[in-house]
Parts: structure tokens; sequence; C-alpha cells
């Protein structure tokens, strides 16, 4: 059998493959982008693009030791000779806040907001929507622990997913509280597991002795029944009065502005750095995988990673879960065009001519040509398959008098042009 890619991979293939999925058209995650990109450009965001491998000890302090992205789903790189210092990065947010404070972006009026795109690499047990290489569109604010900027960073998640066309999206919001809130709760936690620790999986007592909290979002299902039948109390019940406030105020200017969300007083996350403000957007009907993405604040992430104290709030989108929501909602996407010209020659002599004359017509359109000389049944055939719109003859007549003989496939109008007026063309789907 022929080499295949890495399993939890995708190719994004050009329009027009066969059995292609909105998720893996690369003409689908372009579309994505921009229409992100202009809701987070229109509010003040810049691009930012930072390495795809990074010191594996800045996703270790970033991202947190007891998650399972640090110890069980980190892609290392190894090159001749190296120790395998490094890791692919598998999230954007610690890369993010260290190429702020390697840059000196301090500097920048505050807050700054930065958005990037690109991929990123988990070694998860792959299913549908969950990918070991997957693609995320990353919105950052660093700067400012006002909850005005926790409150604009969700409505501006929301815009992108009302840019894409998508309806059936929530907002689960919560709060993660800060520091010392957060020990109260670990301590709840260990106190209410201990008795129950030879119910809990494996990597759940392990979790139980380094960070509690992370059997929470554990994914084994025996330890999600134990969770059940003990009955925990959410997070939220141990918010400190600032963290409270803090989040009471993210809800005050949500509602003000009529961003619809709900109170999931549960919420975790499945990184270390977050403090207060965390949530996740959720969409109906694409199953189990149905966080399309999430974030949260994360204003202790500068200085573990040895920086100074800098506030800082972001999120992200996974590209392959917004494009499966797209899909199940019936969105119609863009297609890649087919050529607004298709110049095609009668005989061979002709076809550098027609090669000539599309690579003039591209400065006003998309225009391609035949190869081969075709007659004019076959060049009808051939255009409607690439979905031609105008489709240009050349035949020696034609050649002769510096004309083409044009045809609209899709009005059936035909007309000749002279070569020189190629300009004049401006065809219905632009
Ligand atoms: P995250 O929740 O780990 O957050 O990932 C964000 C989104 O990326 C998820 O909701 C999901 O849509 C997508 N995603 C994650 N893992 C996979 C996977 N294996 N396959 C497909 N899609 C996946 C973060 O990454 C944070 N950096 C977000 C953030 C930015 N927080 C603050 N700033």
């Amino acid at each position: 059998m022929a080499l295949q890619r890495p399993k939890g991979t995708n190719d994004l293939l050009p329009d027009g493959s066969p059995k292609l999925e909105a998720f893996a058209r690369a003409s689908a995650h372009e579309w994505l982008i921009g229409k992100a990109r202009g809701v987070l450009e229109r509010a003040g965001a810049q691009r930012i693009d930072t390495p795809v491998f990074e010191e594996a000890e800045l996703v270790k302090r970033g991202v947190g030791g007891s998650t399972d992205i640090v110890r069980k789903e980190m892609f290392t790189v190894y090159y001749f000779g190296d120790h395998g210092g490094y890791v692919l990065r598998p999230e954007g947010t610690a890369s993010i806040v260290r190429a702020y404070l390697e840059n000196g972006l301090k500097q920048l009026p505050a807050p700054l907001k930065l958005w990037t795109s690109g991929p990123m690499f988990r070694a998860e047990r792959h299913q549908k929507g969950r990918y070991r290489q997957f693609h995320q569109v990353d919105y950052e604010v660093l700067g400012s622990a006002d909850p005005l900027v926790d409150a604009e960073a969700i409505a501006l998640m929301v815009d992108v997913v009302r840019a894409l066309g998508l309806r059936g999206v929530h907002v689960k919001l919560g709060s993660i509280g800060d520091p010392e809130d957060r020990e109260r709760y670990n301590a709840y936690l260990r106190e209410l597991f201990t008795p129950h620790e030879a119910r809990l999986s494996d990597d759940s007592r392990e979790r139980l002795a380094r960070n509690p909290m992370r059997i929470l979002d554990s994914k084994s299902a025996g330890d999600q029944e134990l969770l059940q039948d003990i009955g925990v109390r959410p997070m939220l019940d141990f918010l400190g009065e600032e963290a409270g406030a803090h989040f009471a105020q993210v809800q005050d200017y949500l509602k003000d502005w009529g961003v619809g969300f709900e109170i999931d007083p549960s919420i975790v996350r499945g990184l270390d750095y977050y403090r207060r403000t965390a949530w996740e957007l959720h969409a109906e009907g694409i199953g189990a995988k149905s966080a399309l993405g999430g974030g949260g604040r994360y204003d202790g992430l500068s200085e573990g990673l040895g920086g100074g104290a800098v506030p800082g709030i972001g999120w992200a989108f996974g590209i392959e879960r917004l494009l499966l929501a797209v899909e199940q909602e019936g969105i119609e996407l863009p297609r890649a065009g087919g050529p607004q010209l298709y110049l095609v020659a009668l005989d061979e002599e002709n076809v550098p001519l027609a090669a000539r004359l599309a690579a003039q017509a591209r400065a006003y359109l998309r225009a391609e040509f035949a190869y081969r000389a075709l007659k004019p049944g076959s060049a009808f055939k051939d255009a409607e398959r690439r979905g031609a719109v105008w489709v240009g003859l050349i035949g020696s007549e034609e050649a002769a008098q510096g004309t083409l003989s044009l045809k609209n496939m899709q009005t059936g109008e035909q007309r000749t042009l002279a070569q020189s007026e190629l300009g004049s063309l401006t065809p219905p789907n632009g």
C-alpha cells in the first residue's frame, strides 16, 4: 500500500475532491479564517505568528505539568544529535505570552489585542472532531485585568460564530477563581475523593495527589460515573470576594450588550493557567466533541514564564470543530470558483496564443487556457466541467483577425470580442 498520512491528521484538499468534508476543505479553512480576521481586526487585533515548535519547558510551565496535554499528549521534536528539548506546540497562548515578553511588546499601548491562526498538535486518541494536528483561531489580550476586556473577548467570540452564520451555539460561562480560591477547592476535592480513591482511574489517582481539579475533566468513563455518584460541589461555590465581584461584572456587561450565555458552575478547562473568568462555546448536534472553542483569563501566566506581572485573557476556536458545526447546520460554503474566462485553441499552433491571452486577462479576471487544442464541442464540455463562465475559442480565423469567439456558459450568449478588449469582460459571478 502506498504511504499514508499520520493517524489523526487531515490533508486540506481542493474543492471538488471526492468525499470531501468541510473540515478537510482548504477553501473552507480560508473562508473561516477570513471571517474571524474581519471580526478581530475591526476590533483592533493585530496578527502575530510564533514558531510551531517551542522549548518543552515553555509548554510545561505555561500549560501546566498536571494537565493531560503535558503529561500524555506532547509531540517531542528530535533532530540529529539533539536530546529532545523541543515540542510541537499544543496551543498558542503560552507562545504568545512568551513572544510578548521576549520582544518588548509591553511598550505598545495596552491592552494589546493579538490574533493568530495555525496548526496545533496533541497526541490524543483520534476520532471525529479530535485530531492530532488540528487548527485554531486564537485571540489574546494582554495588559488589562478589567472585566470589560473579559466581556469584550466573549462577545467577539460570539461575533465570529455569527459571522459564520452558526445559530445553535451556546456560551457556557464560569469562573475558576483566584489561586487561593482554587487551593480551597482542591482541599475540598481531596477530602471528597480520598475515601473513593480505589474507584478512581490510575491517572486520576495521580491527579488526586497533584491537582484534584483535573479529575473533573477526566476522559475516563469510570471517573465520570464516580463524579455523578458522589455529587461534587462546583468551583463557583468557592469563589472569593474579588473573583466573585469580577465575575458579576463580566456578566453585567454581557447582559447589557445582549450577549446570551448560561452559567456553567462546573467549568474547569483543561489547562492550568486559567484564573477567574473561563468559558466554552458549545454547539448542538456535533456530539460529545461539542466544544467549538474555549478561553479564559490567565493573569499569572506571564510570571510563571519568568516575566513580570502581565494580566491576560483570550480564547481559541477549533477550526475543524467549527466547520463540523457549519456543515451540520447546512450552511452553504463558498467554493473556489472556476475560471471566469477559459481560452481554448481549435488548432495546436494557436495554443501558445491562448496561453498568452490568458496571462494578459489575469490582470482583470480568473483566466485559464486549455493546454491542447480541442474541437468546439469538447471545449464546451471541458469548460462546463471546470465551472467556467466565458469560453473563448481561438481558431485560425480568430487568430488572423485578432478576435475571440466568446460563449457565456451561464446565459448561452455568444459574441465576438477583439483580443485587445479582454479588459471589458466582467462576468456575472465576479
Ligand atoms: P482548548 O480548550 O484546549 O484551549 O482548545 C480550544 C479549542 O481547540 C477546543 O475547544 C477545540 O475546539 C479545539 N481543539 C482542542 N483540541 C483539539 C483536538 N485534538 N482536535 C480538534 N480540535 C481541538 C486552548 O487551546 C487555549 N489556548 C485557549 C485560550 C486562548 N485560552 C486563553 N487564550
